[in-house]
């Protein structure tokens, strides 16, 4: 069996992707809480046909994002990688951490780079590989209000489409995931109150991967999750921009007005 690595691996959208690719590949699973990774190699080993292994990294960290980057690179049976690890902020950016913002921007953009690159240097000499960077419907909008989580989701976005092109003629799929709202601690880590939104927005992780590995087959650059996500992001292209920034403000305000 080959090895696919996914970063943010201990629970929501990243355990899910792990659950699925443990039926054909090895999986090994990054984050920082090595207690968390063995819970979830724990609760996912019975069903898993490849071997599950934890590795612990801070990959806000430069240091890390490098040493993950050459364990990628030395690893022959590299065949598959998901850049799944981030984080968002929430409230007026100039009332902002400015350390967590930075360390946003490190995680969620850094440290998906670092790997892309060392992902597809493996992956061209091997002719074959597949690489899933989760962005985010907020890679479609300016979001006031989460203006750092947006931009480097639209960073991931577009990044990710330029080498889904380059990366065709060498036999590698790339795809820009976007889910929109999916229940995971996500929003609690980011102070979001996940009640201020109608349940008919929301999907299961185990949704959000079925789909971006079915979307992954027929090598989509882009894979927006979900009806809704779909529609609201048709809406965003054809609203003027305005609109757009701030009916994205409105949604991510949780002042509570
Ligand atoms: N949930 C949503 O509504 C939603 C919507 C669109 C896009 N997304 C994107 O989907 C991805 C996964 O989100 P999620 O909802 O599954 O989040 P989550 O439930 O909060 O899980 C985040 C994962 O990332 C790990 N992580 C956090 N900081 C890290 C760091 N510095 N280094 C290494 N690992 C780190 C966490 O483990 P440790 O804390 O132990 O490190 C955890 O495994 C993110 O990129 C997010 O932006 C989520």
């Amino acid at each position: 069996m080959k090895n696919a690595y996914v970063t943010g691996a201990s629970q929501g959208i990243g355990k899910e992707f792990v659950r699925a690719l443990a039926k054909n590949y090895n999986v090994i699973l990054v984050s920082r809480t090595i207690a968390d990774l063995n819970k979830a190699i724990a609760e996912i080993e019975p069903t898993a046909k490849g071997l599950l292994t934890a590795l612990s990294f801070d990959l806000s960290k430069k240091k890390s994002q490098e040493d993950l980057a050459k364990i990628l690179e030395k690893d022959p049976d590299f065949e598959l990688l998901v850049n799944n690890a981030g984080f968002g902020t929430v409230g007026e950016f100039a009332s902002l951490d400015l350390e967590k913002e930075l360390d946003e921007i490190n995680l969620n953009v850094k440290a998906l780079v670092t790997l892309t690159h060392a992902a597809l240097k493996e992956f061209k000499k091997k002719k074959k590989g597949y690489i899933i960077n989760v962005a985010s419907v907020a890679g479609f909008l300016p979001a006031p209000g989460s203006a750092i989580y947006a931009a480097t989701k639209a960073f991931v976005k577009s990044f990710t489409e330029a080498i889904h092109e380059e990366a065709h003629p060498h036999g590698i799929y790339v795809q820009a995931l976007c889910p929109g709202l999916t229940h995971s601690d996500f929003h609690q880590r980011a102070g979001i109150e996940k009640s201020k939104y109608p349940s008919f927005m929301w999907q299961d992780a185990s949704e959000v991967v079925e789909e971006s590995l079915s979307a992954l087959r027929s090598n989509s650059a882009v894979c927006v999750t979900g009806t809704v996500n779909q529609g609201v992001v048709g809406l965003t292209g054809l609203l003027p921009r305005s609109w757009v920034r701030k009916g994205a403000g409105k949604f991510m305000d949780t002042s509570g007005k």
